[in-house]
């Protein structure tokens, strides 16, 4: 149990404040949480959640009954309340060229800045950039310097590894808690406020600011450096014969490599990894490295999403004009609503401008603004229904419900064809069933199984006496 109920104030109830808050607030804490969207913080109040997350409401509502949480839009009443603890919650979207706009931070820390009365640890739990929270520190200590106030502030990068669907568990249960510091009485506080979340003290990796910066950044990443690794080589699964469920596993059985993040498919999605990716590879630039591999990364991520419709296209020729395609499955993955940076975003995008129709379907998804005004894209209310009005599927995200339907229901669809963009079904049973079915890596593995030869043998050519090979 940590040693005293701490007053903090979180700033933004978005994913990560939302959550921050609620957790701190059921560990016992006196947390007030700063929403400037008036409307948004109402909803909150009443103990709604203002977007999907598992679980996240009955902690919310626990944290508002017990009084534990209080919610605002006025920073500066939550400062005079004399916090010991700010964890800003910003969000730090990123431009085009991949840098990161920092304005919601600055914005921030000028806000606490100006209103702090007393002592305070400010600690960014955004992702920023390596050098910002030393930034901010000069910042703070400037204001109170012009304040003319006598106390004392000392600043933390505390980044999140909160995975949106199981936020609320990562945020109970982390798989490590990394804390940059500068002063002494950071560690001090940070260590028992999180001494309520994890048991093994290991587990609490104290480093300095920019350490702790750049952790954030590699470790998603390294997260999407191996969805891109496993994608490219499902690319040549596709040519060689080799099935890419079969590689996966004997690839992550490897201790050393792990199971985690080497499932093929359309790519990866998301607030922060496409981010992260590019804000790395812009922050090198910024600092004289050229971060080729890192580059690489986000590329291979976009054109996954680009073979994908070029596969449709090619698989129809011309007759894709006018077809209507289904989708299932809308939001960047599964168990969560959110569309940011969703792979169903570009995908369907390029399916309207080759003039077919498209009718969707998402469990969760009501935001239908990031999608093309277009009266050939229609929303079904179930997945049956898709079937049913479509000629083709299309699959990108995968929601467990789908999982419940079997091979045979496919043939609703007029061309009883399907392309699986998340390698959700078997494609031995799809193939026996009659579906013509397309997935990511193992394509050619399913035709020699279904041909009974073994279609797509590597091409191996003996180039001299050597025995050298050009494959
Ligand atoms: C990620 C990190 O996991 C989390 O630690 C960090 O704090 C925030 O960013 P999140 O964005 O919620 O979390 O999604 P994640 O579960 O990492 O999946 C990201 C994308 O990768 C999804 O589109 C998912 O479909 C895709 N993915 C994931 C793959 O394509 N293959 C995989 O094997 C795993």
């Amino acid at each position: 149990m940590a040693q005293k109920e701490y007053r903090i104030v979180v700033i933004g109830a978005g994913y990560v404040g939302l959550v921050t808050a609620s957790c701190l607030a059921q560990k016992g804490h006196h947390v007030v949480l700063v929403e400037i969207d008036s409307a948004k913080s109402e909803r909150i109040k009443k103990g709604e959640v203002p977007f999907f997350e598992p679980g996240l409401s009955v902690v919310l509502r626990n944290s508002i009954t017990q009084k534990r949480m209080q919610i605002t839009t006025s920073l500066e009443n939550a400062l005079a309340e004399k916090p010991e603890v700010v964890f800003s919650c910003v969000g730090t979207p990123s431009f085009p060229d991949g840098a990161v706009d920092l304005s919601y931070v600055w914005k921030v820390v000028s806000q606490v800045g100006s209103a702090l009365v007393d002592d305070i640890l400010f600690v960014h739990k955004s992702t920023v950039p390596v050098g910002v929270t030393r930034k901010s520190l000069e910042m703070l200590r400037t204001f109170v310097q012009q304040r003319g106030l006598n106390c004392s502030v000392e600043v933390a990068s505390n980044p999140e590894f909160l995975s949106e669907g199981n936020a609320v568990s990562d945020f109970m249960r982390p798989s490590r808690v990394v804390c940059g510091v500068s002063g002494e009485s950071a560690p001090v506080i940070l260590r028992d406020i999180y001494s309520d979340f994890i048991e093994d003290k290991n587990l609490f990796l104290e480093m300095d600011l920019e350490s702790a910066e750049l952790t954030k950044y590699a470790s998603n990443t390294m997260l999407a450096t191996r969805i891109s690794f496993i994608n490219e080589i499902a690319r040549l699964a596709d040519r060689v014969g080799a099935d890419m469920a079969q590689v996966a596993r004997g690839v992550g059985s490897d201790v050393r490599i792990g199971k985690g993040f080497l499932r093929a498919g359309v790519g990866y999605g998301g607030s922060c990894l496409p981010k992260d990716v590019q804000a790395l590879s812009w922050m090198g630039r910024l600092n004289g490295e050229a971060m080729n591999l890192i580059q690489m990364v986000g590329k291979i991520n976009v054109e996954q999403r680009e073979r994908f419709v070029e596969k449709i296209a090619e698989h129809f020729g011309s007759e894709l004009v006018g077809k209507r395609a289904g989708v299932w499955g809308l939001s960047f993955k599964p168990n969560t609503d959110d569309m940011r940076e969703a792979p169903a975003i570009s995908i369907i995008t390029e399916l309207l401008k080759k003039n077919v129709d498209v009718c969707a379907y998402d469990p969760h998804v009501c935001d239908k603004s990031v999608f093309p005004d277009n009266l050939a894209l229609s929303f079904a209310k179930t997945p049956r229904e898709v079937l049913e009005a479509s000629d083709f599927l299309i699959i990108l995200t995968e929601w467990e419900e789908f999982s419940l339907f079997t091979p045979i229901d496919f043939a609703l669809l007029s061309d009883r064809t399907v392309f699986d963009g998340r390698n959700c079904f078997d494609p031995c049973e799809m193939i026996a069933s009659g579906i013509t079915y397309f997935c990511i890596g193992r394509n050619l593995f399913i035709k020699s199984r279904a041909g009974g030869k073994k279609a797509g043998v590597p091409r191996v050519e003996i180039s001299d006496d050597t025995g050298r090979c050009n494959v």
